[in-house]
């Protein structure tokens, strides 16, 4: 049998504070990276590197490769869990994602008999290959969209500046937005579970839109399924961490803290400080939040904002990350930086 050296960023998930944090970004395998565009050019579309276990595996890895982060995150997106619950999915080259919306019953009854799992296969077999190949000691991160934010593509069919359609839905008919939450809080414990079965260390939730909810819309639509998630996940595997990352939630965090169970938030970037220290830290490990712009820009205030952000974080449970995913068009030399400047 082999044995494994504990990830730093599992570690930390356990509570440890490490005196030089791990660090990983968001979106760290894309579109700055010009071995990524090579590999996605090659798959034709960002959707089929996402169902190409072996190209899937390799852009998985490529930033490990050339920076060494603490920790991979599997390349794939969140939108793939409506596409195996039967819903039309496809990306518009510039754009984003687009989906056949939906808004009624009759819609959500159609798509339920295209529902189909095992879509989900490749996407398992990309855990599987990237397991073997990791070194040990670098973690390995799966994930799922939060069903709040996935709804909110499923109901409107694209992006929304304020998710608009998805609130309009949940006020109009409450029961038939409740049964889409429902099918994505069952999809997604299974689908969470079996990334960790074929190989990841931890998972993360990723609720983008969680800041567009008043308090009791945020209760109801992000901190109750969230719960039921973790509450799946840990029903099959005890020992599973599961970082949660309600983007946006700002003083309504701890409360999801306590409500979900999480053992650990990414924080968003505008969040105070002093705030995420007292009310956050002391309840669980974070990660985050520098700014993506600011690590587009580089320069002085980067190196400002890392400091402010070790010196905030650093002595507690921390795991550096951005607030947000990188910028496509971050210049290489920038994370170099930032990986000097958090390892010493
Ligand atoms: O962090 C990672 O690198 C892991 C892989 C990952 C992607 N998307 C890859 C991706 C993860 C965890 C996501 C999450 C995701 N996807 C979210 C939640 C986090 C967030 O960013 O708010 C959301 C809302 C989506 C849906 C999505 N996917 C949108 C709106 C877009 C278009 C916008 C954009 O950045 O192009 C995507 C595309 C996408 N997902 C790309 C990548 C690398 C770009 C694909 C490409 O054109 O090559």
């Amino acid at each position: 049998m082999t044995t494994r050296e504990t990830p730093a960023l599992i570690r930390v998930l356990g509570g440890e504070s490490l005196p030089t944090p791990p660090i990983w970004l968001m979106r760290q395998a894309g579109r700055y990276l010009p071995e990524y565009r090579e590999l996605r050019a090659k798959a034709g579309s960002f959707l089929s590197l996402c169902y190409n276990p072996e190209l899937a595996a390799d852009v998985t890895l490529q930033p490990i490769r050339r920076f060494g982060f603490d920790a991979a995150i599997l390349f794939s997106d969140i939108l793939v869990a409506p596409q195996a619950l039967g819903q039309k999915l496809w990306f518009v080259e510039g754009e984003g994602p687009r989906l056949e919306p939906v808004a009624d019953a009759a819609r959500l009854a159609e798509i339920d008999r295209d529902a189909d799992q095992s879509r989900l296969d490749p996407i398992l077999e990309t855990v599987r290959r990237v397991r073997a190949a990791l070194p040990s000691g670098t973690g390995f991160i799966g994930f799922c969209g939060a069903p709040w934010t996935v709804a909110t593509y499923m109901v409107a069919g694209r992006g929304t500046p304020d998710q608009g359609p998805a609130k309009e839905l949940f006020g109009r008919d409450p029961v038939l937005f409740q049964a889409i939450i429902d099918r994505l809080v069952t999809s997604s414990v299974a689908y969470l579970n079996a990334q960790i079965a074929a190989g990841v260390d931890a998972v993360q939730i990723f609720d983008s839109w969680a800041g567009s909810l008043g308090p009791d819309d945020f209760r109801r639509w992000c901190i109750a399924p969230t719960r039921r998630i973790v509450e799946g996940v840990r029903a099959v595997h005890p020992q599973a961490r599961i970082i949660g990352f309600p983007r946006g939630a700002g003083h309504l965090i701890p409360e999801y803290i306590e409500g979900t169970g999480v053992d650990a938030v990414g924080l968003e970037t505008d969040i105070d400080r002093g705030f995420a220290r007292e009310a956050i830290q002391s309840k669980v490990p974070v990660q985050g939040h520098l700014d993506p712009l600011v690590l587009r820009a580089g320069g002085p205030e980067l190196e400002r904002e890392v400091e402010a952000i070790l010196t905030a974080f650093g002595d507690r449970p921390f795991i550096f990350n951005l607030g947000h995913g990188i910028l496509p068009d971050t210049p290489i030399a920038h994370v170099e930086r930032l990986l000097k400047r958090v390892r010493g």
